[in-house]
């Protein structure tokens, strides 16, 4: 499976970046063997996509319906004409601060795969669950209601790549110990596999918080972390680039 390491801007990056973007991208096509992506601002996704030839260009979040009267939203079908290929969809900032639902994020990764881009969905457990001892279930959980549509069908396994983001390493600088992600990640694929059957095996699951070059080979070198999701080191091609060779 090819790795996929994903840089999250979150809410940073204005035109002065790109050359940031350029640094990424070369890197990109440096290491062919890896899909390299760049979650943008919307703001930057047109320059970005003009800017870059290897790197996959993608946006943050997308609203669920085609088109409508949805004052400040995007489309898949926007984004795509700006250059984006995929989504990140449910990042626990948004499940958090615009208190989405995993309901709704089906909804969303489900527009983005109708407009043929890719759907990066994110889950992952708060502090007082992981120290609950309850963890493994709840994301399994959080996984089944995030794939799931209103009328009864589930996603696609097309296009689509989870990413486990345990809430309380995001931006911390705490990662879980390697035997905890792997027991979370090897959770995931059974539950993949049991939606989907062997599809399920080809979804990639990516590990997301506080990677950083200096933990990020330990990371991606266990079973079923497929690439991870990047914050803070993300911003800078210096922070970003070694977490891709680690791949
Ligand atoms: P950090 O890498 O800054 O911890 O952020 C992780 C994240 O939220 C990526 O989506």
């Amino acid at each position: 499976m090819r790795p996929f390491i994903v840089a999250n801007w979150k809410m940073h990056g204005l035109k002065a970046d790109m050359n940031e973007v350029k640094a990424i991208d070369s890197a990109a096509a440096k290491f062919d063997h890896i899909d390299v992506g760049i979650g943008l601002p919307a703001t930057l996704i047109h320059l970005a996509a003009q800017n870059a030839g290897h790197a996959q260009i993608g946006a943050q979040d997308c609203h669920q319906a085609q088109q409508g009267a949805h004052t400040g939203c995007l489309s898949a079908a926007m984004l795509s004409e700006a250059g984006a290929s995929f989504s990140i969809v449910g990042h626990s900032e948004r499940r958090a601060d615009q208190a989405e639902t995993s309901r709704l994020i089906a909804q969303k990764a489900r527009s983005l795969q109708n407009a043929s881009m890719g759907a990066i969905l994110c889950i992952g457990e708060d502090l007082a669950t992981r120290q609950s001892g309850t963890a493994l279930d709840f994301v399994a959980g959080q996984l089944v209601e995030s794939l799931a549509l209103a009328d009864d069908t589930s996603l696609s396994p097309e296009r689509l790549t989870i990413a486990y983001e345990p809430i309380w390493a995001i931006g911390t600088g705490h990662v879980p110990e390697l035997t905890d992600i792997a027991a979370m990640h090897s959770k995931l694929r059974s539950q993949l596999v049991s939606s989907f059957g062997p599809a399920g095996d080809a979804i990639r699951i990516l590990y997301g918080g506080s990677v950083k070059a200096s933990n990020a080979k330990d990371i991606l070198a266990l079973k079923n972390v497929n690439g991870a999701l990047v914050g803070g080191a993300s911003l800078k091609a210096e922070s970003f680039v070694p977490i891709i060779a680690a791949a």
